[in-house]
């Protein structure tokens, strides 16, 4: 199974002092999630490509855009020029991926598929071979700080079968709701990268608690 990752979400930062706490983050995390919610596909608002593009500079971090947004294939070409390294796009916004996952590969993106708490695996399963990562919501998307779902456990089995036996070398990402006590049950279940908003942009010590979340990761592999 590939390595697990940590990827702390964006959306919990302090917007103060967004460089300062990227840099804290920076040696415990192996991605950034970045979360652009369009007040449409999701009931909330966040942030996009300018704040994309502010905070290229300030990190060699991998930045994974989460994209909640209802046409996630229009504004490909910016977000890859701001500087995102992968796009994923949620099966309940398109349908049919193959288009939109050659646009982002021919803007020089990686790709990825997301499928929300109630949407089952069969619904990617025909496009599996397309996407790099595998995002599975643990929480219904629009919001930081819910909790975790239980129910989606057997989602991320069924996943993770299904990429070991088809030799593939996708990631299975879960997000929401992810803390010292679920990211085990994520990771034995066959999650890999772990999104954590609250559990990391909410310690106290930031790079504490992303460490603290690898280790409980770890073991439970
Ligand atoms: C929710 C977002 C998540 C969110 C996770 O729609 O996709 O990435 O930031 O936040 P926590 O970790 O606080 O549940
Ligand atoms: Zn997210």
């Amino acid at each position: 199974m590939a390595m697990s990752k940590i990827a702390p979400s964006l959306l919990a930062a302090d917007f103060r002092c967004l460089e300062r706490q990227i840099e804290v983050i920076e040696t415990e995390a192996d991605w950034l999630h970045i979360d652009v919610m369009d007040g449409h596909f999701v009931p909330n608002i966040s942030f996009g490509i300018p704040v994309v593009r502010s905070i290229r500079p300030m990190t060699r971090l991998y930045f994974d855009c989460h994209l909640m947004t209802t046409n996630p294939d229009a504004f490909l070409p910016e977000l890859a020029e701001a500087g995102a390294d992968l796009v994923t796009m949620h099966i309940e916004a398109v349908p049919d991926p193959t288009d939109p996952a050659k646009k982002s590969r021919e803007n020089g993106l990686d790709f990825g598929l997301v499928c929300n708490p109630g949407t089952p695996f069969a619904a990617v399963e025909p496009f599996m071979e397309l996407a790099d990562v595998l995002l599975i919501m643990s929480v219904e998307p629009g919001f930081g700080g819910q909790v975790f779902m239980p129910e989606v456990l057997g989602k991320v089995e069924e996943a993770r079968e299904w990429v070991e036996e088809h030799g593939l070398a996708t990631d299975i990402q879960i997000d929401g709701g992810i803390t010292l006590e679920t990211a085990p049950l994520a990771a034995s279940a066959g999650a890999n990268v772990f999104v954590a908003g609250t559990t990391i942009f909410g310690a106290r010590d930031l790079s504490t608690a992303a460490a603290e979340l690898r280790r409980a990761i770890q073991g439970n592999e």
